[in-house]
């Protein structure tokens, strides 16, 4: 594993314990309606196949689980140990749900070409070291008319920059320092710097493969979101 990629899983151990309560508190639980939202415009239905890549605490996968019953499943994919862990207690709770947990990189899923007919990623491909390459993966991994949502802050400009920047550098960040967390959240404002716009999204997602790719903004400007069809 490549040492930006370790430094990333290290982040991501550290943080586990806390990142439910602030991802909560932080985006005033609105995250959930978000992730929610996704699940429902893609209409996952009960006997599909589904991924969630970079699946941290679990409760996206989850919720994707709550639509596929009956046959159906959802591999959660994440590189780190911790948040898995977070994910398999809190999985405990609702075990009649299929989903299977796999410690892996989401560059390199250990599974076929066209395994499954869906999948999410939320607030993932922004961390990955080389997001075109995360999308080609995505698109390795999806069937022929498979379909595909990725949800992460946007990188915008003009009013809503100015808003999302106060908010890192004046809440996010100092309420993760009473937590021993600020450089943790510190590299929020860098890694969305780095991210590519909705525009490039779209562009990479059909260099990738995909045959339609719409990235459309959402909470104001803050989030965006880019849907995908194979
Ligand atoms: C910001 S969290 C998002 C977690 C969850 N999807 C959510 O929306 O709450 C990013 C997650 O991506 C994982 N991650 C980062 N790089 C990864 C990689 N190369 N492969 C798999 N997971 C990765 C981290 O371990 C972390 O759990």
């Amino acid at each position: 594993m490549p040492a930006e990629a370790q430094a990333v899983r290290q982040l991501f151990d550290a943080v586990a314990p806390h990142y439910d309560r602030l991802n909560d508190l932080l985006s005033l639980g609105l995250h959930r309606l978000w992730k929610r939202e996704m699940v429902q415009r893609l209409a996952p239905v009960a006997g599909e196949k589904w991924l969630d890549l970079c699946c941290g605490t679990g409760d996206l996968a989850l919720v994707l689980a709550e639509r596929l019953r009956r046959g159906g499943a959802v591999l959660a994919v994440d590189a780190a140990a911790a948040p898995l862990q977070q994910a398999r207690r809190r999985h405990a709770r609702c075990p009649w749900l299929p989903v299977q947990w796999l410690q892996a990189d989401a560059m390199a899923v250990p599974r076929a070409a066209e395994s499954f007919d869906g999948a999410v990623m939320a607030y993932g491909l922004r961390n990955l070291p080389d997001p075109a390459a995360g999308l080609r993966e995505l698109r390795r991994l999806l069937q022929r008319d498979g379909r595909a949502a990725v949800l992460d802050f946007n990188r915008g400009g003009g009013a809503a920059l100015a808003l999302q920047t106060q908010a890192l550098r004046r809440v996010v960040v100092p309420v993760a320092s009473q937590l021993g967390l600020k450089e943790q959240y510190a590299y929020l404002e860098t890694s969305i710097a780095e991210f590519p716009t909705g525009d490039e999204q779209e562009q990479l997602a059909v260099s990738a493969g995909f045959s339609w790719a719409q990235h459309r903004p959402i909470a104001g400007g803050l989030m965006g979101l880019l849907e995908l069809r194979c």
